[in-house]
């Protein structure tokens, strides 16, 4: 693999805004919420460096006591897709967050983040109507690790 996953620390927190706005553009956290992600207590926060350079990244968190996993963003800039950086952040953050079951939510057009999904073994459990900004529903998909 010619990039390596890593732990990312709030000194990440200019490359996270800078490729946090080039994957999201509207749905883009401000700087303030990128900051939680990289310090908050309990956060999975995993980069890709792809020479020296952070091309992806992942947060997830637990919920329902420690239940539930949740893929909070998950992001790859775009001349470094298709080359399984987010197939392996995802993984690993599964690893680390290592609940019985991981969730997350995605724009219903996003094909080819629900193709990632389906192909790591998530299934659509619910819909949440007009949850993006735009008015875009959200398809929840979960996906049970024991
Ligand atoms: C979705 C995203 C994270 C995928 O990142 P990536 O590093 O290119 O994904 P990977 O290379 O690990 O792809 C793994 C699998 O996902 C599927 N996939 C990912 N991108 C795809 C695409 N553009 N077209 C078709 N299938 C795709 C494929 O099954 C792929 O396996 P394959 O390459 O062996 O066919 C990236 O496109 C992105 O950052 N998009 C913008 C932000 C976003 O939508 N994030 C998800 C929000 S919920």
């Amino acid at each position: 693999m010619p990039f390596t996953i890593q732990q990312a620390t709030w000194r990440d927190l200019q490359d996270l805004y800078r490729l946090e706005h080039t994957c999201f553009e509207e749905d883009a956290w401000p700087a303030l919420d990128l900051l939680g992600v990289l310090t908050f207590p309990g956060i999975v926060r995993l980069k890709a460096e792809w020479g020296g350079k952070m091309v992806g990244f992942i947060g997830g968190e637990t919920r329902d006591h420690q239940q539930t996993g949740w893929i909070i963003t998950l992001g790859v800039l775009e001349e470094y897709r298709r080359h399984g950086v987010a197939k392996a952040l995802l993984q690993e953050c599964e690893q680390q967050l290592a609940t019985r079951s991981m969730r997350l939510c995605v724009r219903v057009s996003n094909e080819n983040a629900i193709r990632l999904y389906k192909d790591a073994g998530y299934m659509q459990v619910e819909i949440w109507p007009q949850y993006y900004r735009g008015g875009e529903d959200a398809l929840v998909l979960e996906k049970y690790l024991v």
